[in-house]
């Protein structure tokens, strides 16, 4: 099955979850979805199409409709994407000051556990290649992630990276940007500081966050922290072997 959506849709979170939930009941392996960047849609998922744009608009969309269709039909989708002009949310490693700002932005929006922007500063100097930003079209910081090596490991235990933080503005959740943001972080702990492991905390009651940790990237729990928040709920304190 395949899909083509308009971006606004894809940035209307809760439909487009659902939309996704549907793709993949219906087919597990090959349903494909495909957002039109800078297209709206009409009502609901239907595009504006003749008499309601010009002309000229309407041929483009119906051009493009038709032209993706066909490749996939022929099971061509990849050739056909290849020779059109696509563009992806970018996951950047933080270098800027902007960055930061940008990080300490997404997570006064989304998290109760804030810090100072020495403490981003801190994380950016120290291991500069484990934190990274997630920027939107437009370059606007829309996720991070800040992470670190643990700085006191006892004698003769193997060094272990340990994520202090990460967020992904709410319009932009379920984009696999937060998946993204993780893989990259453990991938140069691993391959830049010999990380045995990556090691977490997150709220017992954080679903969307266990979802992610969990199911989609094989973190377990090592254990329950009571009280490890500063509203009194207990954190689980969470591991990934690095090792492959
Ligand atoms: C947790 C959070 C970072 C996930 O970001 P995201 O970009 O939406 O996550 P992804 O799109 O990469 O999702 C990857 C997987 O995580 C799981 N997941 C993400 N959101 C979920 C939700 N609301 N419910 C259940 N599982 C969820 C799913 O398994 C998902 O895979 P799928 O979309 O193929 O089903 C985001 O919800 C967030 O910023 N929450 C507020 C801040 C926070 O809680 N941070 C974590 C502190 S420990």
């Amino acid at each position: 099955m395949l899909v083509i959506n308009s971006e606004t849709f894809t940035l209307w979170k809760d439909h487009y979850t659902r939309l996704q939930d549907v793709v993949r009941a219906w087919e597990p392996q090959g349903g494909r979805i495909l957002t039109l960047v800078g297209s709206k849609h009409q009502a609901f998922s239907d595009y504006p199409i003749l008499p309601l744009v010009r002309t000229a608009s309407a041929r483009t969309l119906m051009d493009v409709f038709s032209t993706l269709s066909i490749a996939f039909l022929d099971e061509k989708l990849e050739q056909a994407l290849s020779s059109t002009s696509t563009r992806k949310m970018e996951i950047e490693v933080v270098a800027r000051v902007d960055d930061l700002m940008g990080m300490q932005a997404c997570n006064l929006q989304n998290l109760p556990e804030n810090y100072t922007m020495k403490y981003y500063l801190y994380h950016a100097m120290t291991w500069p290649s484990l934190s990274y930003v997630a920027e939107d079209n437009k370059g606007r910081i829309v996720g991070y992630i800040l992470a670190k090596m643990e700085e006191e490991t006892p004698e003769g235990e193997e060094p272990h990276g340990h994520v202090t933080s990460i967020s992904v503005l709410r319009s932009y959740r379920r984009l696999g940007l937060a998946k993204k943001l993780m893989v990259q972080s453990q991938e140069a702990m691993a391959s830049i500081y010999r990380a045995s492991y990556v090691s977490l905390h997150v709220r017992k009651s954080n679903r969307a966050a266990l979802g992610l940790y969990r199911d989609t990237l094989g973190f377990t729990v090592k254990d329950i922290e009571k009280r490890y928040y500063a509203d009194g709920e207990d954190a689980y304190a969470m591991h990934l072997s690095l090792k492959s």
